[in-house]
């Protein structure tokens, strides 16, 4: 039966080729895109929803969904202090999660990261782990974690670390095979193939994916 998938992030890298799939694909009639600048797309099943994030509940019917897809984040470069990245990365989802639940959405679906630990000296990291921590306390009927490596593909702004990172797994990729490379790197549309995947399985409970699991999960499907 057709479902409604709502998800946050789709101008991202990852949220991009995982919104292309949710309209192009037959699992959904309904996509519900919650943005905060316009798409500029023009898609029959798309219905886009510029909202300030700070007023979630104020969008909570929007919850009535099936799936959830929560593709946020930023870098510590653009939100500029700790705590404002924390607002993007952790309690935007946390948010999301707490009306997916009280909407009684099926499954919430959520782009964390690879090393998240709430035990970590490093701040990415720790956030990811509390923001994993936070939405598992929830109990949510269905929670699929993330766990991407590096994500490659093309952004449109310059990320000088990310850029380092990604020219050095360019290069190891003329020798390994992607999947070999997981667990440094994985593209965007692999991450985005796989979500999709996880989310037409019947699930219960808390499942993580590594980059190693996208990776099969997306080739299963190819
Ligand atoms: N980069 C990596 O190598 C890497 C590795 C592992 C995990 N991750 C994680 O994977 C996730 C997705 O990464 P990505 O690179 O696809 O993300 P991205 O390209 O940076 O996109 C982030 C999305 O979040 C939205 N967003 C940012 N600030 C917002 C705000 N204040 N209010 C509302 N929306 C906001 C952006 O909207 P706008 O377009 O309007 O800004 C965009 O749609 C992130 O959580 C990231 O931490 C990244």
């Amino acid at each position: 039966m057709p479902k409604t998938a709502v998800i946050a992030g789709a101008t991202g890298l990852v949220g991009k080729e995982l919104l292309t799939l949710l309209l192009n694909g037959y699992a959904y009639d309904k996509v519900i895109a919650l943005v905060r600048r316009p798409l500029h797309i023009k898609h029959e099943k798309l219905t886009e929803m510029i909202c300030d994030f700070d007023q979630l509940e104020t969008y909570e019917e929007v919850f009535k969904a099936d799936d959830i897809f929560c593709c946020l984040g930023t870098t510590i470069k653009k939100a500029k202090t700790q705590a404002a990245m924390y607002k993007i990365d952790v309690d935007y989802p946390v948010a999301m999660a707490k009306l997916a639940k009280k909407k009684k959405a099926k499954h919430f679906l959520l782009i964390s990261s690879m090393n998240a630990n709430p035990n970590s000296k490093i701040f990415y990291s720790r956030m990811k782990g509390e923001l994993e921590q936070k939405i598992k306390a929830l109990n949510l009927p269905a929670f699929s974690i993330i766990h991407p490596a590096l994500l490659v593909g093309n952004r449109d702004e310059f990320r000088l670390g990310e850029g380092a990172a990604i020219t050095f797994y360019n290069i190891l990729s003329k020798l390994f095979s992607p999947s070999k490379l997981s667990s440094i790197g994985i593209a965007a549309d692999v991450v985005a193939e796989a979500m999709y995947q996880i989310a037409q399985q019947e699930k219960t409970g808390t499942v993580t994916y590594s980059s190693k699991d996208l990776y099969k999960i997306a080739a299963q499907n190819k």
